[in-house]
């Protein structure tokens, strides 16, 4: 624990102006600072700094609070941190209540440690030096110039971009020089140990680096790209070297926790409310020296739950920017459960096939960029899309049905009005009947277990068995007469089919249709072996059953009513749930809109009740 007193020891000794100054650019007006505020995106300065009463607030989005509060803000830190870094700048002992021998010991800790950083900013400032001054750094340099970037700029300094030099001790030597304990080197993974004799050799040779820091701006590590080899430099013959090779864990770096770009980003991200993750280092630094700052990057691990947990402290909202390969769609796939977990809003946004954002950017411009990220989608309909993408409209039947099983999972967790969008979308991608699709999948979504406890269908004949009843009914009244599918009222009952006679009878009419194109006759065998298995059998009875056409109009039309029926019934209950709760979250206008929709279903209920009544009857 800090004490207060402390706490107020801290906040008198820092000058808030100086602290704020370090983001935002402020000027003096009277007794007050004004700046553009870092937190939301500005063109007039709305952010005001009063250093007398030590407090910052923003007229713009309300932002205010103390200094603690703005470092906490702008760098993403917890306030144990931020009181460390300020009591550290403030020169105020932190006191706690841990004896002698744990704040010697913690103490000793942080000495090793800020002696790993020391080394870190040692070797960074070596190998930006290197970039310009080896002689061999030409292909670094012109590495950076294939991909858009100055030598000399910005960006070089902020990513701390260098040349790790061609040979065995470059580093090894410099840091000799400046004295540093070379067991120390290894810790941090600069250097390895020979294996035979004595002394170290360097870790990254003939590399370009970019320097890793973490949200506060240290450098914890490096990650190296392989360059092609020197002129008049043969490979070794032990085959390709990996493209990146980074520095190892240690004390001060954990990769899983760790976010390239993260504090180059942080400002632009808190102004866009936004941040882009991209899979590539080089990705990241292209974006940036065009001007899209809000960029950050796992460094070839999947995004952790650890980093997006960093993340989130700055924004809830993500632009999944993967490459456009099979190993980018795994990787959204897979950030789909992360972001959830961490309560971070994800969308996701797509380049042309085979190109990742730095291909792109050098291709098409910043531009065209921008436009990709305004497109982002919603995550979960990319995904949705990209299950069912893969299926032309004429793959076969149980490739569907198995996107679908893909797809379900992620269908039942969104709400009702979302998800009808999605199954529309599907139908298209799929060629299936939207209704019918939607049947196929409700019996599931409808069962979702926190909702089925509550009630069940109304009905009482047991939902998805009645509906499955109907619906062979009308599926083996199709296959005996294949000939009346394509009349206006059978169309308007196949909405209703639901399971598997879905799927035969978009066999069905998919055979009819080429046959009648082909002018050829149905050709049963293919036809029965697109159809899902457990109904192989019934579908090929029917087909030679032969029914007569009046007969079976008659199935469909009393099937569909009572079909209906059952489909109006469990809305109208599912909708009286949401009703419920969106009343307990006092959300009135989306009761109202439900009951609105309500309304309509209730007649036509009433109506379809009337219907099968007279069916029933006739
Ligand atoms: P990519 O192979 O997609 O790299 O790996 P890239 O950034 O597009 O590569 P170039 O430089 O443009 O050709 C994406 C990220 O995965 C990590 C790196 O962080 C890289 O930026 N990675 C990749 C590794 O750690 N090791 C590897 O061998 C390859
Ligand atoms: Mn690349």
């Amino acid at each position: 624990m800090i004490g207060r007193e402390t706490i107020d020891r801290i906040r008198s000794r820092v000058d808030i102006v100086a602290v704020v100054s370090e983001t935002v650019k402020l000027t003096q007006r009277g007794r007050s600072w004004t700046g553009l505020c870092p937190f939301h995106q500005e063109k007039s300065p709305s952010f005001t700094v009063s250093p007398e009463r030590g407090l910052f607030h923003c007229f713009g989005c309300k932002t205010s609070g103390d200094v603690f509060k703005f470092v906490e803000l702008s760098e993403g830190l917890s306030f144990i941190e931020v009181l460390k870094k300020l009591a550290e700048r403030a020169g105020v002992e932190i006191e706690d209540e841990r004896g002698d021998h744990d704040r010697a010991s913690e103490q000793r800790a942080r000495k090793a440690k800020d002696d790993l950083y020391g080394i870190n900013a040692i070797a960074a400032e070596y190998f930006g030096r290197m970039l310009h001054e080896h002689p061999l750094a030409g292909q670094a340099r012109d590495e950076l110039t294939r991909r858009g970037l100055p030598i000399d700029g910005p960006v070089v300094e902020a990513f701390g971009i260098g040349y790790a030099p061609h040979g065995w001790d470059g580093l090894a030597v410099h840091l000799q020089r400046q004295g540093v304990s070379p067991a120390q080197a290894e810790h941090v993974g600069l250097l390895a140990p020979r294996s035979s004799g004595s002394g170290y050799y360097d870790a990254f040779r003939h590399r370009l680096l970019v320097a890793i820091k973490d949200v506060q701006g240290r450098v914890v590590a490096f990650s190296g790209r392989t360059l092609p080899n020197p002129p008049g430099v043969a490979d070794d013959g032990k085959g390709p070297p990996p493209k990146y090779v980074n520095s190892r864990e240690s004390p001060i770096y954990a990769k899983g926790h760790t976010l390239f770009g993260l504090y180059q980003a942080r400002a632009a991200i808190r102004t866009a409310q936004e941040a882009v993750v991209v899979e590539g280092n080089f990705d990241l630094v292209a974006m940036h020296a065009r001007g899209i700052e809000n960029v950050v990057a796992p460094m070839g691990t999947a995004f952790t739950e650890d980093q997006a947990r960093l993340l989130r402290r700055f924004t809830q909202s993500v632009v999944l920017l993967f490459d456009s390969d099979a190993a980018g769609r795994k990787a959204t796939w897979a950030a789909r459960d992360t972001c959830k977990t961490v309560g971070l809003v994800a969308r996701s946004a797509r380049l042309g096939e085979g190109k990742d954002p730095d291909d792109f950017l050098r291709s098409k411009g910043v531009e065209p960029m921008r436009a990709v990220l305004s497109n982002a989608r919603s995550l979960d309909e990319v995904l949705v899309r990209d299950a069912c993408a893969a299926l032309s409209r004429s793959s076969d039947l149980s490739a569907k049905k198995r996107a679908l099983e893909v797809v379900r999972p992620l269908l039942n967790e969104q709400e009702p009005a979302f998800r009808e969008i999605l199954i529309r979308r599907i139908a298209a991608d799929l060629d299936l009947d939207v209704g019918a699709l939607w049947r196929t999948l409700r019996g599931d979504i409808t069962h979702v277990p926190e909702r089925a406890s509550r009630s069940t269908t109304p009905s009482g004949t047991g939902g998805t068995t009645e509906e499955e009843r109907l619906s062979k009914a009308i599926g083996e009244a199709l296959f005996s007469c294949p000939d009346v599918l394509d009349e206006p009222d059978v169309q308007d009952c196949l909405a209703l089919v639901a399971g598997d006679w879905t799927f035969a009878i978009a066999a069905l009419r998919e055979e009819a249709r080429t046959a009648r194109e082909e002018r050829r006759p149905l050709d049963v065998a293919s036809l029965i072996a697109r159809v899902p298995g457990s109904i192989q059998d019934l579908a090929s009875a029917s087909l030679v059953a032969e029914e007569d056409p009046a007969a079976v109009r008659r199935i469909v039309r009393r099937s569909a009513v009572l079909l209906q029926n059952l489909v109006a019934e469990a809305r109208y209950t599912e909708l009286a749930r949401e009703i419920e709760r969106a009343e307990s979250q006092g959300d009135h206008d989306r009761a109202m809109t439900l009951t609105m929709e309500k309304l309509t279903t209730e007649r036509a209920l009433r109506k379809a009740r009337l219907e099968a009544a007279k069916e029933d009857g006739g």
